[in-house]
């Protein structure tokens, strides 16, 4: 059923044309053991999902422990720019009063994502599933970005791309289909955020919309789409694959949402008390979805000194305290099925493979060559820099670790925020300090990084 237009007063600001960026560097010395306790922020997939079905719902949803990083604000801003009304109500604390599915209003102004490929692409999946036209744009990072993964799909469904940069990159403007077509749809590349355009597409579709991934993706749309009250299933599809089905116009029913912790900015300090001598630190909260523990997995099997603490459940989904201790990782083979699982946390497990004794091989990272830089060079080009061995051979990334990494570089974080972070963990426990060209676009997804680590004993400066 779609639901009717409520009438909140919008709050239509229009995000101004960005200054010029100004690089702040940083540089990490070691400084002795990293001890405390720590809760990272939130989920960062979840925040933006929570925003976006807070969109579609008619009413209230209310989200506790939303990531208050850059890439989310600016999906809360186009949220408003479509019809949603979002106030902030306290730290974490937000109330979203959803316009409903198939009542967005066209937004008067460019939608900006900043740094946000997740929130880009899964608002334009929303945008082409209703009859609406919007700009989409986005720093010097996101321009560079393929949009035709998304693109193709939704003109399946109807929705046409009025303009575009060359090689279907920013700035996109994209003309809905008010009455998508159904399709079935096999992913040619496993993306979360691929699949959560198709299906949020499919949302406002008279019919069933089916996407089929061979290598399983991180569920988060489709756990929230169901928690929503939307009839949605998956189902194993062959070795490592899924099969989605969503069946169009469900009456959407706001939901309280409560974010757990971002096992990608969990990452961060749980590599870092690993490395650095004498530490002991325990990250709360941390999520266990199966779809997202890859690093975890690959740590444990390089020997890691990690134990898991009182698994519960928050939020609908598990969730786990971790307790780090450093030790002395020795060098693994990473399976390419591993990927998706781990997909943004290669930066920090090749750094955790510098310190590391024996080759650590990371295989099939293709898709990392497409994240907010590519992740694939900018590591390789970070680990020269810092005198660690390592080579690229195809899609692969081998890294010869000693047990020892001499730092003293400066590494170019070409905007990508777990570029610059992962370079700064890895200055906690290097002989001499790392540097880092930019520490700007940790605010992305991880604002509190540094007085969160330095209240752990980090040094920075
Ligand atoms: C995300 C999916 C992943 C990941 C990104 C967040 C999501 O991207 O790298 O940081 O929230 O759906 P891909 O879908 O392109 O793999």
């Amino acid at each position: 059923m779609v639901g009717a237009r409520r009438s909140f007063i919008r709050e239509t600001t229009i995000v101004a044309s960005a200054p010029p960026h100004v690089p702040r560097p940083l540089a990490a010395r070691r400084a002795g053991a990293l001890r405390g306790r720590l809760r990272p922020p939130g989920d960062k997939s979840i925040s933006h999902r929570s925003l976006i079905l807070g969109l579609l719902a008619i009413g209230e949803t209310s989200i506790t422990g939303l990531l208050e990083g850059d890439d989310v604000l600016r999906t809360a801003e186009a949220c408003r720019m479509l019809g949603a009304r979002v106030d902030r109500l306290g730290p974490g604390q937000w109330r979203v009063l959803g316009a409903g599915l198939g009542t967005l209003v066209e937004p008067r102004g460019t939608l900006d994502f900043g740094n946000a490929g997740t929130g880009t692409r899964l608002m334009m999946g929303v945008v082409g599933g209703h009859g609406i036209t919007a700009t989409f744009d986005g720093d010097a990072s996101l321009r560079k970005r393929p949009m035709r993964r998304i693109l193709d799909p939704l003109a399946l469904m109807g929705a046409r791309v009025l303009s575009e940069a060359e090689g279907g990159r920013l700035p996109v403007t994209l003309r809905g289909s008010s009455e998508p077509a159904p399709i079935e749809y096999r992913t040619p590349v496993p993306s979360a955020q691929l699949k959560s355009a198709i299906l949020l597409a499919g949302l406002n579709s008279p019919g069933r919309t089916t996407v089929i991934e061979t290598e399983a993706s991180r569920d988060h749309t489709e756990k929230m789409l169901a928690w929503f009250g939307a009839s949605i299933t998956s189902e194993p599809d062959g070795a490592h694959g899924r099969k989605i089905v969503l069946a169009g116009r469900p009456d959407l029913r706001p939901r309280p949402v409560v974010v757990p912790a971002d096992p990608s900015s969990a990452a961060f300090p749980l590599v870092a008390a690993l490395l650095t001598p004498g530490s002991d630190v325990v990250i709360e909260g941390l999520m266990m979805n199966p779809l997202r523990v890859g690093l975890l997995e690959s740590l444990l099997e390089m020997g890691a000194d990690i134990e898991i603490l009182d698994r519960r459940m928050e939020g609908g989904e598990d969730v786990a305290d971790l307790r780090a201790r450093h030790c002395q990782l020795k060098g693994v083979d990473v399976p390419a099925a591993r990927a998706p699982a781990m997909i943004d946390e290669y930066p920090i497990l090749a750094v955790a493979a510098s310190f590391a004794k024996g080759e650590t091989r990371m295989r099939g990272l293709s898709e990392l060559r497409v994240k907010e830089s590519d992740r694939l060079m900018a590591v390789s080009d970070g680990l020269n820099a810092a005198g660690v061995e390592n080579f690229i051979e195809g899609d692969d990334l081998v890294v010869r670790g000693t047990g020892v990494v001499p730092g003293g570089g400066m590494v170019a974080t070409h905007l990508d925020h777990r570029i610059a972070m992962s370079f700064l963990v890895m200055g906690l426990a290097s002989q001499k300090p790392v540097s880092i060209d930019d520490s700007t676009m940790i605010a992305t997804s991880f604002p509190t990084f540094r007085p969160a680590m330095e209240a752990l004993g980090a040094q920075f400066g």
